[in-house]
């Protein structure tokens, strides 16, 4: 039985009608599904068992406290990018031997935080972040679980701008420099040499680029050990892909297959760090129709969600399905753009979709489980939506919608 789906010709999650959900919480609103959630985390896990593993969730696709409290429950690791993710997933109940700290920003502040927590590991991003790591740990009297996140300058064929494992993005130490940098680690006696990672990307639909990156860091792997310095684990990163149009999702048993192959017989715990594949499909946002205009032949359905919500459609050219949440044969169809109230031309959540809609109609925006929320805006001083969890018959309010007075509360008047 799949968790979200429509039952006579209502679109329900995990049973429950988006329509009552509208009703009592009011539009736009984002609606996640504890089942959803936890069978995609299981989906990693399982495919991992027999191996020593730890699945750790990637904050930033979904950071709210209800979701990162579920998957606390099931016993995931987490990967944070900065000391607000960190706050929050020891606020969900989270624990810190179980956090790795990616980015390639992290601030004194933030790492002496981390550094006073002991969490689990620190994926370095330079030889810079790595000296300013090492003299802190020296300070707190403590050595700092390091692994180097290696740039492997592969393809991982998704979309520009969430390519992240080429040598022309920002991430990563390149692999002309790879070597030095670890002998460097080693060198330093406040810094505990144990992984190595990558991410090369997001949304990848296929296995190939991880199969490469794999080669490229196991490679060095084997030259590490070969002048003593003993990887203790790998992190394989995120990105597998979901469907939001007609891709098929990355098939996380033949993930897991490529990456224990790859491993082999190498003494090595396997970590990963998905987000989106466990948020994205387990959410969805439903929307009103405020009006429905035409502009000569162009149809244009205006809804009360906008980019300031779900802002990839016009960030990256993101296709996102959108569906009637009642579905009426009766409704003439015709072709939409299906556009917010936002003054700009970008903000729209998809184009020319063939919709049987009135007036007044929910409208779901489906997989915005992830990188959605998240990256949503205040932009002409609008609320951010609030967010629901639907768990089993009964839902649960996880943020409250924003106050419009709250939003500039923190200003000031001139004197
Ligand atoms: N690990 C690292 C170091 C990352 O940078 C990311 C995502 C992940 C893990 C999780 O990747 P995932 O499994 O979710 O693909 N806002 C964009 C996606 C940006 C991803 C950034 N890094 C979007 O809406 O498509």
């Amino acid at each position: 039985m799949k968790t979200i789906e429509w039952r006579d010709n209502v679109l329900t999650v995990e049973g429950v009608s988006c329509v009552t959900l509208a009703e009592d919480y009011g539009t736009p609103l984002f609606v996640y599904s504890r089942r959803a959630i936890e069978t995609a985390w299981r989906e990693f896990d399982t495919a991992l068992t027999g191996h020593d593993h730890l699945v750790c969730y990637s904050v930033k696709a979904n950071s709210n406290l209800a979701v990162l409290q579920t998957l606390v429950k099931l016993g995931s690791g987490f990967d944070i990018v900065s000391g607000g993710e960190f706050k929050r997933v020891l606020a969900a109940g989270g624990s810190p031997d179980r956090i790795v700290f990616s980015g390639v920003g992290k601030t004194a502040q933030e790492i002496t935080t981390c550094l006073k927590a002991g969490i689990r590991c620190f994926n370095v991003e330079s030889i810079s972040e790595l000296e300013r790591l090492a003299i802190l740990a020296e300070e707190l009297g403590v050595v700092a679980p390091v692994s180097l996140r290696i740039n492997p300058d592969v393809d991982a064929q998704t979309h520009p701008y969430i390519s992240t494992g080429l040598k022309e993005n920002k991430f990563g130490i390149g692999m002309q420099d790879a070597m030095a940098t670890y002998r460097r680690a080693a060198d330093l006696s406040s810094i505990d040499v144990q992984g190595i990672d990558c991410h090369i990307g997001s949304q990848l639909t296929r296995i190939e680029p991880y199969a490469d990156a794999l080669t490229h860091l196991l490679t060095l792997v084997d030259k590490l050990r070969d002048e003593g310095i003993v990887i203790s684990h790998i992190d394989v990163g995120g990105g597998q892909g979901i469907q939001y149009d007609q891709e098929t999702p990355l098939d996380i048993a033949a993930w897991a297959s490529c990456v224990r192959d790859a491993v082999g017989a190498r003494k090595m715990e396997i970590i990963a760090e998905p987000g989106r594949y466990i948020a994205g499909p387990a959410g969805v946002l439903l929307t009103r129709v405020e009006y429905l205009k035409s502009n000569d032949s162009r149809h244009f359905a205006v809804v009360d969600a906008a980019m300031n919500d779900v802002i990839r459609p016009a960030l990256y050219g993101a296709w996102q399905a959108i569906e009637p949440v009642i579905k009426n044969p009766q409704r003439a169809v015709r072709v939409y753009d299906v556009v917010g109230p936002i003054c700009e031309s970008a903000d729209f959540l998809g184009k020319q979709r063939s919709l049987g809609i009135a007036e007044n109609d929910l409208l779901a925006v489906m997989s915005t489980g992830a990188y959605c929320a998240v990256m949503s805006s205040n932009y002409n001083t609008r609320p951010r939506s609030a967010e629901v969890m639907v768990d089993g018959e009964t839902s649960q309010l996880v943020r409250a919608r924003e106050q419009v007075d709250a939003l500039f509360a923190d200003e000031y008047l001139l004197p």
